[in-house]
């Protein structure tokens, strides 16, 4: 039985008289949002939902209540090994608010940045559920999904990542009967770059080789990562933006190990099978300098509107996926994605011939195609994939790839090196900790439905 917990964050000394009341300290209680759900038309209806919070920023925690994981080690004692630290521990309910810095009100949730409470809190992961035991599971085929967005304090370095998985709806408890937590803990991460720095993945714990991690005192890296397919609608800060698909050959939740999982902790970052750079559409990287940031054509200072839209072949809910269209909403004008002005790619939406012209402009390795392109990313879409809202900062590449020049050593004239306006040597957690503090994102508005139906053309 695995109850298991944990926390990244550094909360560390609980209190043992308080933490042994099971459930009496911190009972978990989602925070609710409301969402809508729109017809062609322009109907809409309102859903009650709530949110969780990922199971890695939990607190870990034994029978007796004291850490299964602290900073950023596991307990010698209750995790001898993956299967044994399941049994022995337990994932403590959350203070959504005081610990982590997120709030909900009516249709909105605010992630703050960095919470200090006993510990100190850095961003969040958070899902979107149908009810108190399922995430809830969005199918977007021949649909769009629209939010609202507030990214006027995520200066450089942050990212506020509003996007897709294929989670299991019930955070893997049917699949994986010693995972007890399920998705009410937020259990069963997993994305493309097939993480590594999970607690729990597949109802055990990564205990086995796990190294803590040299640069970040609450993280580490296991043996074991968690793959699936992940459809970024959002990640961005005032800086820049991208919407990136990837696609994984299996795009269901699935365990991978060591080397095999690839990513930026193995040797060989193409080695999954997922996709890990997908084929984005960054406006700044597609030649636009001055279409997103602050005072620009979208103009990161207020609040804006993102409508993605997921066009079929068909038209219809069962075709193959064969473009992905973006589009902003700011003061009443609805603004298109602007134009790629790379030479040898044109227009503004991704597509299986955008993927291919971009990947041979930028010179990249084309994984996209190799883990089956636009088609498999529709494919995962069709199975049902988990929400999920997310702010956070980035220890291995300092964020660079979305908002900066990156490799930062290749020349920045060079099609695909410029992705946006901020400093290579911008985005190093020590500093955007320290100086973005205050940094929140704030995500409301969410309406999934019929093409044009989230959001009000103009004539
Ligand atoms: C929660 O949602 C799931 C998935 O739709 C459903 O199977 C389950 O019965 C629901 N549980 C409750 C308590 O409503
Ligand atoms: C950038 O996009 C805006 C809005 O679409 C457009 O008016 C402007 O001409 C574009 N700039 C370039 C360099 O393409
Ligand atoms: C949505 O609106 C765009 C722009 O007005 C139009 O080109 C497109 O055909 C519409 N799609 C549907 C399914 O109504």
């Amino acid at each position: 039985m695995y109850k298991y917990l944990f926390l990244t964050i550094l909360l560390l000394t609980c209190n043992l008289v308080n933490c042994q009341k099971p459930g009496a300290l911190n009972p978990e209680v989602h925070p609710s949002i409301t969402w809508q759900e729109c017809q062609e038309g322009g109907k809409c209806t309102s859903k009650n939902g709530e949110i969780t919070i990922d199971a890695n920023w939990r607190w870990v925690h034994n029978d007796q209540g004291s850490n299964c994981y602290t900073g950023n080690t596991w307990s010698a004692k209750d995790c001898p090994d993956d299967k044994t630290c399941a049994e022995n521990c337990a994932l403590e309910g959350a203070q959504y608010s005081s610990v982590y810095g997120v709030t909900t009100n009516k249709d909105a949730v605010r992630l703050n940045f960095v919470t200090q409470s006993q510990g100190k809190n850095i961003g969040s992961r958070l899902f979107l559920m149908e009810n108190e035991t399922n995430y809830q599971m969005f199918y977007l085929l021949n649909q769009e999904f629209s939010f609202d967005v507030d990214v006027s304090s995520l200066d450089c370095g942050l990212n506020g990542a509003l996007y897709l998985v294929s989670m299991d709806s019930d955070g893997g408890m049917a699949r994986f009967p010693t995972n007890q937590a399920g998705a009410k803990f937020g259990t069963g991460y997993c994305d493309a770059q097939c993480p590594r720095d999970l607690k729990f993945i597949s109802g055990e714990g990564n205990v086995d080789g796990w190294v803590p991690s040299s640069n970040n005192p609450n993280t580490g890296v296991g043996n074991h990562g968690s793959c699936c397919a992940e459809m970024d609608l959002w990640e961005a800060n005032n800086m820049a933006t991208a919407v990136t698909p990837h696609p994984c050959d299996t795009h269901k939740q699935s365990m991978c190990d060591t080397d095999a999982c690839g990513g930026s902790a193995s040797s060989n970052r193409y080695a999954s099978i997922c996709d890990p750079d997908g084929c984005d559409y960054n406006p700044y990287r597609m030649g636009n300098t001055t279409f997103f940031g602050p005072g620009s054509t979208v103009d990161t200072k207020s609040v804006f509107t993102v409508v993605t839209q997921f066009i079929t072949d068909d038209g219809t809910t069962s075709g193959t996926l064969s473009a992905i269209r973006r589009l902003y909403v700011q003061n009443g004008q609805v603004i298109s994605q602007s134009e790629s002005t790379v030479p040898g790619v044109s227009g503004n939406e991704i597509s299986q011939h955008f993927c291919d012209s971009q990947k041979e402009a930028f010179n990249d390795p084309d994984s996209f195609n190799k883990h089956g392109g636009l088609a498999a990313m529709g494919d995962a879409l069709k199975d049902g994939m988990v929400l999920v809202l997310s702010l956070w900062d980035d220890y291995f590449a300092e964020m660079l790839w979305l908002d900066s020049s990156y490799p930062t050593n290749a020349d920045a004239s060079k099609p695909g090196v410029a992705r946006g306006g901020c400093s290579t040597t911008s985005g190093v957690p020590t500093d955007v900790e320290s100086k973005y503090a205050n940094a929140y994102v704030i995500y409301s508005n969410i309406k999934v439905g019929a093409l044009n139906s989230t959001f009000t053309q103009h004539k």
